[in-house]
C-alpha cells in the first residue's frame, strides 16, 4: 500500500536516533526518545495504576478523553489493552480499521487525516506493519512520525515496522517486578524460528530497553539474522551509559547459559528483507535447532524466568513445555502489564503533560 504523504517523501519529522536525551516529546513512538528518567517515572506509575486496579484512585481520571485507535494489522493484546485502559480510566476509545478510513484506500493525506482526527480526539495511536509499505525498511515508521508531525495531540506507536515501545516499555515493568532490579541481571535475546520472516520491532525495543535500563544482554541468533546495525550502535551507545553489558552470540548455549531472563523472539533476516523467497531458503534449516525449549531453559538460571511478547506459535516458536511450565514463564504477567503501562502513558500523556 502506497499511502497518500502531505510531503514530497515519507521521511520522519526526524530521525528517531537524533531524539537520544529529548526530554518528554508529545508523542510515543519510540522509547528511545525519551528521558530514561520520564520512562522510569511511567513504570513506577503503572505500579501504582496496577496497585489501585480495584479501588478509585484513577477512576474519571480520563473523563471526556477520548482515544482513537487505527489499526493496519490485527492485534489482540494492544487492541483490548488500549480499549480497557481507557474505560478504566473513564475515557473512550474508537477503534478504527484502516481499510474503513480514507486514508487506507489511500485518497485521504496522512496530514489531513492527522489534523482532523486532532480536532475530535485527545490522543491518536496506530498500529502499521512492515507488509503495509511493501518491506522497505523504516518506510512504516516513517508513516507513523508524519502523523506525529502533523496531529496536534500526542500520537501513541502500537508497532511500526521499527519499534514496538508498549512492549518493550511493559516488558522492563515486567523484569522489574519479578527480578526487583536490572543491575547485574543476564536478560538473553534468542532468535527463535517462524515459518514467516516477521518484523524486527520488538527485538529492537527490547534491546534498545534493556541495554538502557542496565541489564547485561546477549543477544544469539543464527548467521544472517543479525540486528540492523543503526539499533546495535545505539544498543552500544545505551549500554556504555548504564553499565551494562552487550553480547553477541551464534550459540544457543553461550546464549541461554546462566540467564536471568530469556526473551525468545522471531525476526526476519535483514539480509533479504523484503525478499521472502530468499529468506525463507536461510531461514528454513534452523527449523530444528532454534526452537526454545526446556533442555534450553536448562541452561538457564533455576530462578530464570521466560518471555515472548505473543502471539506465539506454540511447538514452533517455543515448545507447550516452556509455555506452560509456570516456574519460568511469565507470559501472561507480561501481557498483563500492557495493560497497566498504557494506562500509565495515556495519564501521563493526557493529564501530567495536559495535552
Ligand atoms: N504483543 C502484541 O503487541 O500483541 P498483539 O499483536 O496481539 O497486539
Amino acid at each position: 500500500m502506497k499511502l497518500k504523504s502531505s510531503t514530497p517523501s515519507c521521511m520522519s519529522r526526524t530521525a528517531w536516533n537524533d531524539l537520544e536525551g529529548v526530554s518528554m516529546p508529545k508523542d510515543f513512538i519510540t522509547t528511545q526518545e525519551w528521558d530514561l528518567n520520564d520512562l522510569k517515572d511511567l513504570i513506577k506509575l503503572a505500579f501504582d495504576m496496577k496497585t489501585h486496579r480495584l479501588s478509585s484512585k484513577y477512576d474519571e481520571s480520563l473523563k471526556k478523553k477520548t482515544l482513537v485507535l487505527i489499526f493496519f494489522n490485527p492485534s489482540t493484546r494492544t487492541r483490548i489493552s488500549f480499549e480497557v485502559a481507557m474505560h478504566e480510566l473513564g475515557g473512550h476509545s474508537i477503534f478504527m480499521p484502516a481499510d474503513k478510513m480514507w486514508i487506507g484506500s489511500q485518497s485521504e493525506s496522512i496530514k489531513d487525516t492527522a489534523k482532523v482526527i486532532s480536532r475530535y480526539a485527545d490522543v491518536i495511536a496506530i498500529r502499521i506493519f512492515p507488509n503495509v509499505t511493501k518491506w522497505k525498511l523504516g518506510a512504516s515508521h516513517s508513516i507513523l512520525t508524519e502523523f506525529a508531525k502533523w496531529a496536534d495531540v500526542p500520537v501513541i506507536n502500537l508497532e511500526d515496522d521499527m519499534f514496538h515501545p508498549c512492549q518493550g516499555l511493559a516488558d522492563m515493568m515486567t523484569i522489574k517486578e519479578l527480578k526487583h532490579s536490572f543491575k547485574g541481571k543476564k536478560l538473553t535475546l534468542s532468535w527463535a524460528y517462524h515459518p514467516k520472516p516477521l518484523p524486527l520491532s520488538v527485538p529492537n525495543s527490547v534491546l534498545l530497553n534493556a541495554t538502557r535500563f542496565g541489564l547485561d544482554v546477549m543477544v544469539t541468533h543464527p548467521p544472517d539474522f543479525d540486528l540492523s546495525p543503526d539499533v546495535i550502535k545505539q544498543a552500544r551507545e545505551n549500554a556504555i551509559k548504564s553499565g551494562g553489558r552487550l553480547e553477541f552470540t551464534t550459540s544457543l548455549s553461550e546464549g541461554y547459559s546462566d540467564s536471568d531472563i530469556i526473551y525468545a523472539k522471531s525476526w526476519g533476516s535483514l539480509k533479504y528483507y523484503g525478499n521472502p523467497k530468499e529468506e525463507k531458503k536461510i531461514r528454513q534449516p534452523h527449523r530444528q535447532e532454534w526452537i526454545c525449549n526446556k533442555k534450553l531453559i536448562a541452561l538457564s538460571k533455576p530462578d530464570s524466568i521466560f518471555m515472548h511478547c505473543l502471539p506465539v506459535r506454540r511447538n514452533v516458536v517455543v515448545t507447550d513445555g516452556v509455555l506452560d511450565d509456570p516456574t519460568h514463564s511469565k507470559i501472561y504477567l507480561q501481557a498483563e502489564n500492557r495493560l497497566h503501562l498504557q494506562k500509565a502513558l495515556l495519564f501521563h500523556l493526557l493529564i501530567e503533560m495536559r495535552f
